[in-house]
């Protein structure tokens, strides 16, 4: 039995287990079906800034009506003090998602991104520490790497930031660090790259490119490629990013106060993308035979990425099970579902 399978065997029954901030987002909503279905306790706040009423229904629709018994909702801001105490009151494992995503969208309101991703993430600090939970594992991200060109991307070696998104990240992570230096409190940050999977808004400017394209391709729309189509990434089926998620939290202390970078160690071209997306819908009966457009490359977007994940491997018992194939044929019966 691998550590993973170990690890959720032995996880506690407790009435107020866990707290997953942005529980109506893309990987929140990831994160609650799979404690229900472990049959923890879950408490979940959100604003509904991106995240969804509907995403929580279909996690509702997943479960049984005992293990959708064990979540309770708070409707609640990040960026307001009070609802993060609520929220934190009498919790074991704080797993912190809520934030703005998106490097375009920290360009066109750098404040807005700000607001929610430092401020918001400091109050999370504070109201998790005077609550003594036992951990907090919060999403930082591979923006963090900025303009380095190594690669593999290596925890330790960062460049500077190329967008306010990517900086609001660092910050977390310095905030973080200062927290265990300063009050002893000690978390863990996971630098997700291009985690993808059901329920990541295809819709709106700010969608990313997996469910962007596919929704594209499915509605017989133009799929626009930004830059010569070489540009690559390290994409994450969110299962892994789950898995991370929860070896973290139940990680022991010498594992605490890191990074570390959740991917697969793959990297996959925009272009070899493409084809993925077109031959996983063929395989679905849903054929696209038009051929992408180029524009011009993003402002804000590194050129490549790729995560060594060997940190993970070793101190957290890591094993991605998911490469990208397997996740694009896995998340392909929901867009389908969900947007054809
Ligand atoms: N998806 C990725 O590839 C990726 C990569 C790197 C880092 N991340 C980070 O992972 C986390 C989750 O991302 P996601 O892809 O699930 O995005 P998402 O937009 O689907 O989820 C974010 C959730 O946070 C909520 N939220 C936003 N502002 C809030 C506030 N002020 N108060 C309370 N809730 C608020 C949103 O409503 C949403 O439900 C984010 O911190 C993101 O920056 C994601």
């Amino acid at each position: 039995m691998n550590i993973y399978a170990t690890r959720l065997e032995s996880l506690p029954e407790h009435p107020k287990a866990w707290l997953i901030t942005g529980v109506a987002g893309f990987i929140g909503t990831n994160l609650l079906e799979q404690l229900l279905k472990l049959n923890q306790r879950v408490v979940g706040l959100d604003n509904f800034a991106t995240g969804y009423q509907r995403n929580l229904d279909e996690v509702r629709s997943l479960v049984t009506p005992d293990q959708w018994a064990g979540f309770t909702f708070i409707e609640g801001d990040i960026r307001h003090l009070e609802d993060c105490r609520k929220a934190c009151d009498g919790v074991d494992y704080v797993l912190h998602q809520a934030a703005l995503g998106s490097v375009p969208r920290s360009i066109n309101d750098p404040v807005a991104t700000n607001a929610t991703n430092i401020s918001g993430f400091l109050n999370m600090l504070i109201a998790a520490r005077d609550a003594g939970v036992k951990s907090f594992t919060y999403a930082a991200s591979s923006s963090t790497y900025g303009d380095h060109p190594a690669l593999p991307k290596v925890e330790d070696n960062i460049g500077r930031p190329l967008s306010p998104y990517a900086v609001t990240k660092y910050v977390n992570e310095l905030y973080a660090d200062v927290f265990a230096k300063t009050y002893g409190f000690k978390t863990i940050g996971l630098r997700y790259f291009n985690v993808f999977g059901k329920r990541q808004d295809p819709n709106g400017a700010y969608a990313a490119v997996i469910p962007k394209w596919t929704a594209a391709m499915l509605q017989g729309d133009k799929v626009y490629i930004n830059g010569d189509g070489e540009t690559s990434r390290d994409f994450c089926f969110v299962e892994n990013a789950v898995q991370a998620n929860l070896l973290a939290a139940t990680a022991e202390d010498n594992a605490k106060n890191e990074v570390y970078n959740v991917a697969v160690g793959d990297r996959t071209t925009l272009n070899d993308l493409f084809h993925a997306l077109q031959a996983a819908l063929a395989e679905n009966g849903k054929p696209y035979l038009s051929p992408p457009l180029y524009r011009d490359f993003r402002s804000g977007d590194v050129r490549h990425s790729q995560a060594d994940i060997s940190k993970a491997a070793a101190k957290l018992g890591y094993s991605p099970e998911c490469r990208i194939m397997d996740g694009i044929a896995k998340a392909m019966p929901w867009y389908i579902e969900s947007v054809g």
